[in-house]
């Protein structure tokens, strides 16, 4: 493939954009890559970061050019040395990708998660009263962990003890990332438990009526690769309970420091959706998402090398201003859903983003009920994860209706 050579290369960056600081604050970074062009080859870890909204548009869903098959971290699943296994549904591309999403998507229909609508309903008034009725509290242990721990793995089908899911969460999204110090510290924390988190995806841990227990079932009735469902089971814990927390969170800390713009929601409770998906547009709980390039590639008249990882930061192509007017501002009456990145897009966008709105609509919607005002008691504090956006602490003050 050299049809394309005539394209200058990517410029380079030499920034490491998984510093401490660039993850508390990756804004001035991203603004200087999209500014440097469609692409730029992140020097420190040989990859190309896309950073611009229709770019990162391609690379999520061309996958001719751009495929899963290396892994959709930074670390080439198919060499000596990568750092993490294969998921059987994230990281195939199409044709092969099509049937098993079909397969997944029986399981998850519309029908299916409209059936949990009670549960999350009933666990979110509890939550939100004993929220409420507490006023002053952390939004992130005793509201978005509190009720996603909790209705997420039920609805799942597993068993997990809280503090588990979020050791190996941490561990998940640190190693979609660069195999860096964090990465090192997440398998140290997560040593303990790793032969139990083996286990606790085999079929006898799944609880009757559970997602899990279906997917289980697929693989009988061949819908699944033989010995894929428990890698299934954990691409679907993975991807579904961190996620959640992360977009959960970033709304409440929003809405606090806008409170006209909680007002409004208050008056009108169908904004609430746009609450969320804003939020979600503004503080993407999924930072980057890799493919690699199948050939010498062209993007947007740059040069991209074969064989490389790209990048695509969606957490940067949320607020490319080719896109959006005033991109850092936030604002619950922009539609956004659909046309942010935070789901991905193409043949992988997010299987349960219903889910997680549910769960986003059912929580927030109890809490918001119940208050006048929700106040920052505190500075909220980022948790440094290579690629999730999610607080780590989230102090408020909820002012009783
Ligand atoms: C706010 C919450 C969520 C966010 C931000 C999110 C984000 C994403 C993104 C960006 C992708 C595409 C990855 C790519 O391009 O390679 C994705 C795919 C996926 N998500 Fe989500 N997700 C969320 C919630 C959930 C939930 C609740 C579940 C489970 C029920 C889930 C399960 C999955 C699965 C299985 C895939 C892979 C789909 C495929 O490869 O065909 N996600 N998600």
């Amino acid at each position: 493939m050299s049809a394309t050579i005539a394209f200058p290369d990517a410029p380079v960056l030499d920034e490491d954009p998984f510093s401490d600081e660039n993850i508390t604050d990756p804004y001035p970074l991203f603004a200087r890559m999209r500014e440097m062009g469609p692409a730029v080859f992140v020097k420190p870890h040989g990859y190309y970061a896309v950073g611009r909204h229709a770019e990162a548009g391609i690379v999520a869903s061309d996958y001719q050019r751009f495929s899963v098959a290396g892994g959709v971290g930074m670390s080439d699943i198919r060499k000596p040395g990568a750092w993490r296994a294969r998921s059987p549904i994230t990281e195939i591309d199409p044709p092969e990708h099509t049937q098993v999403r079909a397969a997944l998507q029986k399981i998850l229909s519309p029908l299916v998660v409209k059936g949990w609508k009670e549960k999350f309903a009933q666990r979110a008034e509890e939550i939100a009263e004993e929220a409420v009725a507490r006023g002053t509290v952390d939004g992130v242990a005793d509201i978005t962990e509190a009720y996603v721990l909790d209705v997420f793995p039920a609805v799942l089908g597993i068993d997990v003890p809280p503090e588990r899911i979020k050791l190996t969460g941490e561990l998940n999204f640190n190693q979609l990332g660069p195999n860096n110090a964090r990465v090192a510290r997440a398998l140290e924390h997560a040593a303990p438990i790793m032969d139990w988190y083996q286990q606790v995806l085999q079929r006898e841990y799944m609880l009757p009526g559970g997602f899990g227990e279906k997917i289980y079932e697929g693989e009988d009735s061949g819908a699944f690769e033989k010995g894929t469902a428990p890698l299934h089971v954990r691409s679907f814990f993975r991807a579904g309970v961190d996620t959640t927390m992360a977009g959960i969170g970033s709304t409440l800390k929003l809405l606090s420091e806008h409170p006209e713009q909680l007002a409004m929601v208050k008056a009108n409770p169908a904004l609430l959706k746009g609450a969320f998906e804003e939020a979600l547009r503004l503080e993407s709980p999924a930072q980057v998402m890799f493919r690699v390039t199948t050939g010498e590639v062209e993007l947007s008249g740059v040069r991209l090398r074969t064989d490389t990882k790209v990048g695509y930061h969606m957490g940067a192509a949320n607020r490319d201003p080719r896109q959006w007017a005033d991109p850092d501002r936030f604002d619950l009456t922009r539609q956004t859903a659909g046309v942010h990145r935070s789901f991905g897009v193409g043949a992988h966008v997010c299987i349960g983003q219903m889910i997680s709105r549910l769960e986003a609509e059912s929580i927030l919607g109890a809490l918001i009920r119940r208050v006048k005002r929700i106040e920052p008691a505190g500075t909220a504090r980022w948790r440094l994860v290579n690629t999730l956006r999610t607080l780590d602490v989230l102090p408020l003050h909820l002012v009783k209706e």
